[in-house]
């Protein structure tokens, strides 16, 4: 957020047209940085509560064993840089050039002056580029995208897959927990996983249990936490109440490849079964109702109060995951906890 600023409702009006723009799916039509204060405003609050998203991303991807390659980091669509920012405070030691991408060069200016500001990469240390061209993207880039699935079509998002993604040594693309968002991360997923190993979200490497039969109206997506200044600061509770905006509900989808052969899904200890929880566990008859990843696909499961008390608890509570080890019998959870 912008610190210790006072916001009017010429703010709050700029917000909501812009907001309307991401929701209607018109944001891919034209370019929407029509000025410094619209980028200001965006970087204050979206683009913080998106960086929420990238901080539970990247500590899922730091506890699985992601370590960044010595290469450039690429931004794409970079808007206020948020993501770029958030991959440097997670992996300070990442010293390769970075590379800012935005058809808007109002957005990639301002990306570069908060990345010298948070991050203190030097300007010789930026490239901004309107295209990405051959020469930008080396075998050991690590690309960015973050929530620029909604203004691409399938043609933009083909010449991203092969003239892009291809190309580098890894990337994390992060999303709204979207139902669509998620679908198309999951199409993507099918394209790439002859040339990828699997980063996250998923607990294997196979192929996506959700493409199964039956499973057409479930989505992957997980909630990250917001800080707690999102909930006792002023200037956000009135950024809620103007936008009509619930701060404590944060969904993310996202889909993190690499070529790195050391990184890859944690095998389960034996009788234990690796899984990540998708959305939230449901009350049920007794207990609850979780959507279950794991290596043989997506399962509705059952956990029962009077068999594991603790983690009923802990599921409600939401505060752990979301990567466990369940302990299962005749298909319930009966025990286990966070991995
Ligand atoms: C919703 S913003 C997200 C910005 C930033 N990645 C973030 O997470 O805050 C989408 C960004 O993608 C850029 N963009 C959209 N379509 C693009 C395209 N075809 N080529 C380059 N940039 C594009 C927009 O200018 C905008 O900066």
């Amino acid at each position: 957020m912008i610190e210790g600023e006072a916001f009017d409702a010429a703010d709050w009006e700029l917000l909501a047209e812009l907001r309307k723009r991401f929701l209607g799916g018109t944001a891919g039509s034209a370019d929407y940085w029509s000025d410094r204060r619209t980028l200001e405003l965006y970087d204050g609050f979206f683009a913080a509560r998106i960086g929420w998203k990238w901080e539970a991303v990247l500590g899922e991807l730091k506890r699985r064993g992601f370590r960044p390659g010595a290469g450039p980091l690429l931004d794409w669509g970079c808007g206020t840089g948020i993501a770029a920012r958030c991959f440097l405070r997670a992996f300070p030691e990442a010293g390769g050039p970075v590379v800012l991408h935005d058809r808007s060069d109002a957005a990639m200016g301002f990306a570069a002056k908060r990345l010298a500001e948070e991050a203190g990469v030097g300007a010789e240390d930026i490239r901004r580029v309107r295209a990405v061209t051959v020469g930008d993207v080396e075998a050991d880039t690590t690309v960015l995208l973050s929530h620029v699935l909604s203004e691409l079509d399938d043609r933009a998002v083909d010449g991203v897959v092969d003239g892009l993604l291809r190309r580098s040594g890894a990337f994390i693309w992060v999303e709204p927990g979207t139902y669509a968002e998620s679908r198309r991360l999951i199409a993507l997923r099918a394209r790439l996983l002859d040339a990828f190993r699997i980063t996250g979200p998923c607990p294997h490497e196979g192929l996506c249990g959700l493409t199964a039969e039956g499973m057409e109206r479930h989505w992957c997506h997980s909630f990250a936490r917001p800080p707690v200044e999102a909930f006792t600061d002023p200037v956000w509770s009135a950024f809620s109440k103007a936008l009509g905006i619930d701060l404590r509900s944060l969904p993310y989808a996202y889909l993190a490849m690499s070529r790195d052969k050391t990184v890859s899904a944690s095998a389960s200890a034996s009788g234990e079964t690796f899984a990540r929880l998708l959305g939230r566990a449901r009350e049920a008859p007794a207990g609850l109702s979780v959507l279950s990843c794991e290596a043989t696909g997506v399962h509705e499961r059952r956990v029962r109060t009077r068999e594991a008390k603790g983690l009923v608890k802990a599921l409600k509570k939401g505060r752990s995951g979301p990567f466990f080890r369940w302990n299962l019998r005749e298909g319930r959870i009966v025990g286990g906890g966070a991995d």
